[in-house]
């Protein structure tokens, strides 16, 4: 949302024939209170790295045939490191943008899109009016004009669209991309890096016959969130990794707009995860398999040093009980063949078993690669040091009567109620709660639904400290709770039907508004969102 107070000041502006020029040179005809958000570069900013990323209606080259239409960004490096952005033309995703820790940056965003839009930074920490509220999108034609300094450790971060009521659809048209940040404490422990660093980016999708995206949701299908049939990595179908005989370090992203992946070797080899959301964790866990909710991440150390040439292994997502969950998505495109050919009549469902990636071992190398007994330190946040310890703040998580709510509301902008307020720099225990107590939550009753609901929060990362849940053989949550891992710093908690999970998240450094929602993005455009008001 604009102030209205500027776009009347600047129509009466344009009708007086004051031109942007104009303006530039005689900055007082808006005085700077008015002026919107983003709309200018500050003078007092000095960005170590100036970077424009522009949106645009694009095709690319995704399968044989017909090229398919997307929303694709360009970055450009204007000033600084030009390895800060990497494009991948083939594909529908938006650049990666690596940055180090203590930078600062500034971001256009161009949008040449035929919708208003804007791009949010998923797990970092900055400004409120760095981030990309919904209220900040701009019109096709405008400009945003980000600012601000990196302070999060390093990460698999990410960045997408966060257009009220169009997030799904902006992100499943290609807006997003990978936001890695790296440190000095990261880079002295030498992980692999260059080619054996791999991050790798897991969505579903649906494309018509003319390799077009098809993105039919009926309410049904929003209420349960986009299910794709085609299995896409990078951007691409029936990924195929090509690997040397040595150690990887794979960032893997949950970038699909609803589906949670249960993802495991083929060949049974347990999963060793050396960091989350928010960067390393203090040594790597050992998991049979890794549940990923959408917009989480886990990196993964994957070693292939004792393969033979010519040995495939395969990622693959494997069957689960989702809850109440289990329609699917979309309408009945081509089938795609190959990746998602179990799935039966070309019909998605979540919970299914089906490939997700393969990797061929392909090259000899003799480099020899030691995973760190200690990858870092996390100093574990304290009850006693939050600003509630005995009144957590409860988050109910429902779905009903064909909407999605959080403490039974509906997102509205600017509608902050008494306990979405957060005094600034303190630390608040907060509760999720998905049908634990009964009542109105997740559990059916009323018209509700069960339904797993991944919880985001804006602003800094958090940590974990609790997860009930009402019955420990609950089937959803008994099929992917071996793949949880809550320890480190997270932005995002996948919440299964019956569950509550128990949080302490910091509110540093700025005031202003973060929002907080469900990552299902479908749920989210349903209303499934709302602001904390930091101040
Ligand atoms: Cu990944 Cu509010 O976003
Ligand atoms: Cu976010
Ligand atoms: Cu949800």
């Amino acid at each position: 949302m604009k102030n209205n107070v500027d776009i009347q000041r600047r129509k009466l502006l344009k009708l007086a024939g004051v031109s942007a020029a104009a303006l530039a040179i005689f900055p007082s005809l808006l005085n700077a209170k008015t002026m919107r958000v983003g709309s200018h570069a500050s003078p007092d900013f000095n960005p170590d790295i100036e970077i424009s990323l522009t949106g645009e209606v694009k095709e690319v080259s995704l399968f044989q045939g017909a090229e398919t239409r997307v929303w694709k960004v360009i970055g450009k490096v204007l000033k600084g490191d030009k390895s800060a952005i990497s494009n991948d033309e083939d594909s529908y995703l938006a650049p990666t943008i690596r940055l180090h820790k203590g930078q600062k940056v500034r971001i256009y965003l161009n949008n040449k899109l035929p919708s208003a839009t804007i791009l949010h930074w998923h797990g970092l920490h900055v400004p409120a009016k760095m981030d990309g509220n919904p209220m900040y999108a701009i019109d096709e034609g405008e400009r945003f004009v980000y600012e601000f300094e990196i302070l999060n450790r390093a990460g698999t971060y990410w960045y997408h669209a966060h257009t009220h009521s169009l997030t799904a659809r902006h992100v499943y048209s290609g807006l997003a991309g990978f936001f890695i940040v790296s440190d000095d404490e990261e880079q002295a422990l030498k992980l692999p890096s260059g080619e054996f660093d791999v991050p790798l980016v897991i969505q579903d999708r649906n494309f018509d016959q003319n390799n077009q995206l098809n993105y039919n949701v009926g309410m049904m299908q929003r209420m349960h969130g986009f299910l794709g049939e085609q299995i896409l990595v990078n951007g691409t179908p029936e990924f195929e990794l090509p690997v040397a005989t040595c150690a990887y370090r794979m960032r893997l992203l949950n970038g699909s707009n609803s589906r949670i992946y249960k993802l495991a070797w083929d060949d049974g080899t347990p999963l060793k995860v050396i960091a989350t959301d928010g960067g390393l964790l203090e040594q790597a866990e050992t998991l049979p398999y890794l549940t990923l909710a959408p917009a989480e991440r886990r990196e993964i150390w994957v070693d292939f040093s004792d393969k033979e040439i010519g040995t495939e292994l395969t990622l693959r997502s494997l069957a689960f009980s989702s809850g109440g969950m289990g329609m699917m998505g979309g309408g009945r495109g081509r089938g795609r063949g190959g990746m998602m050919g179990g799935m039966g009549g070309g019909q998605a469902h979540a919970g299914e078993d089906f490939p997700v990636f393969k990797v061929r071992v392909s090259k000899k190398v003799s480099r020899h690669d030691v995973l760190p007994k200690r990858l870092s330190t996390i100093t574990p946040l304290r009850l006693a040091d939050a600003d509630n310890p005995n009144s957590p703040r409860r988050i109910t998580l429902s779905m009903r009567h064909m909407s999605a709510l959080l403490n039974g509301r509906s997102y509205k902008m600017n509608d902050i109620r008494e306990d979405e307020i957060i005094p600034v720099n303190t630390l608040q225990v907060m509760e999720f709660d998905n049908g634990f107590h009964g009542g109105m939550g997740g559990m059916g009753g009323m018209g509700g639904m069960a339904m797993p609901h991944p919880m985001h929060l804006h602003g800094e990362q958090f940590q974990v400290i609790k997860r009930e849940v009402r019955n420990e053989s609950e089937k959803g949550y008994a099929s992917v709770s071996k793949g949880f891992l809550d320890k480190g710093w997270k932005d995002t908690v996948l919440v299964m039907p019956g569950e509550k999970v128990t949080i302490l998240k910091p509110f540093n450094d700025f005031t202003g508004l973060f929002m907080y929602h469900c990552h299902n993005l479908e749920h989210e455009d349903m209303g499934m969102m709302r602001d904390l008001l930091v101040k």
